[in-house]
C-alpha cells in the first residue's frame, strides 16, 4: 500500500479551529479577497496580517484531535508508505506526531520575506515593521498561500500522486483546486479512493468509497480498518 491523504480545515473543526465554507466558517465572516490575496495584501496588509495573527493565535490555543492523532498512528504503523498532504496552515498534525506533512498552502508558524524568500519561525505576534533575519528588509508576510499564488511543493505532491494504490481526502469541501483535482489524478493511475467527511462534499462523485461524520469519529475508525 501506498496512502496519500489530503486533509483540509474539516480535520481541525473539533480542535476548535473554523473551517472556510460551512455555515459560520472564515468566509462568511471575511471577505477572502480582502485577506487572502496578493492584491489584498498590497491594499491594506496590515489588516492581513492581523487576520494571520489572530489565526496564529487560535492554533496556539487548539489541541489536536483524535483524528490527527489517527493519522499519527498510521504513519508510525507503515513507514515510508504514507504521504500527508494538508492544506491547513496549522501545525495540529506536527503536534500529533505525524513526522513529514506536505503544507501546500503554508504554514501560519512561519514567517516569508517577499524580497528574498527567506522564511524563519514567525513570531505569536507578526508586524509589518518585521525585517527579514537574512536581508534586512522589512517585506515581511505571512508564509501562507494566497488564492493566485501557486501551492507548495506541487512536484512532490504529484510524484505521490501518480504511485499511490490509496487516496483519502479528509475534511475537504473540494472546491479549492489543485487541491480538489488531486482525487481525479489518483483514480486515474487506478487508486482506491475515499471521502472522509462530514457530509458529502461536490466532488464525493469521483471516489469509489465515502465515510461521513465527525473525523475524530470517522478517521480513527478509517485508519483501524486500513490496519487490520
Ligand atoms: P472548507 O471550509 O472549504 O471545507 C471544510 C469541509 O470540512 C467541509 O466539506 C465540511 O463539511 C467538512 N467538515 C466540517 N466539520 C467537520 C468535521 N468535524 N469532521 C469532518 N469534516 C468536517 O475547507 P477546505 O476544503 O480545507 O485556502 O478549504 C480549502 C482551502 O480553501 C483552504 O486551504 C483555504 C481556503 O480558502 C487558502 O486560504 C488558500
Amino acid at each position: 500500500m501506498r496512502i496519500v491523504i489530503l486533509t483540509g480545515a474539516g480535520i481541525s473543526a473539533e480542535s476548535g479551529l473554523g473551517t472556510f465554507r460551512d455555515k459560520d466558517g472564515l468566509w462568511t465572516k471575511y471577505d477572502l479577497n480582502e485577506v487572502a490575496t496578493p492584491e489584498g495584501f498590497a491594499k491594506n496588509p496590515q489588516l492581513v496580517t492581523d487576520f494571520y495573527n489572530a489565526r496564529r493565535a487560535n492554533c496556539a490555543s487548539a489541541q489536536p484531535n483524535a483524528a490527527h492523532h489517527a493519522l499519527a498512528r498510521l504513519e508510525a504503523a507503515l513507514p515510508g508508505q504514507v504521504t500527508l498532504i494538508t492544506q491547513n496552515v496549522d501545525d495540529l498534525h506536527q503536534r500529533a506526531g505525524s513526522g513529514h506533512v506536505i503544507q501546500m498552502h503554508g504554514a501560519l508558524m512561519s514567517a516569508l520575506c517577499a524580497g528574498c524568500r527567506h522564511r524563519w519561525p514567525a513570531p505569536p505576534v507578526m508586524a509589518l515593521t518585521d525585517r527579514c533575519p537574512a536581508c534586512g528588509q522589512a517585506r515581511t508576510r505571512p508564509d501562507v498561500v494566497w488564492f493566485g499564488e501557486i501551492p507548495y511543493h506541487m512536484d512532490a505532491i504529484a510524484e505521490a500522486v501518480e504511485t499511490c494504490t490509496h487516496f483519502a481526502a479528509i475534511g475537504t469541501s473540494g472546491q479549492v483546486y489543485p487541491a480538489a483535482g488531486l482525487v481525479a489524478e489518483a483514480r486515474g493511475n487506478g487508486a482506491q479512493c475515499i471521502e472522509l467527511n462530514l457530509e458529502p462534499s461536490e466532488i464525493s462523485r469521483v471516489f469509489q468509497h465515502r465515510r461521513y461524520g465527525p473525523a475524530s469519529e470517522v478517521v480513527p475508525a478509517w485508519v483501524d480498518s486500513l490496519l487490520d
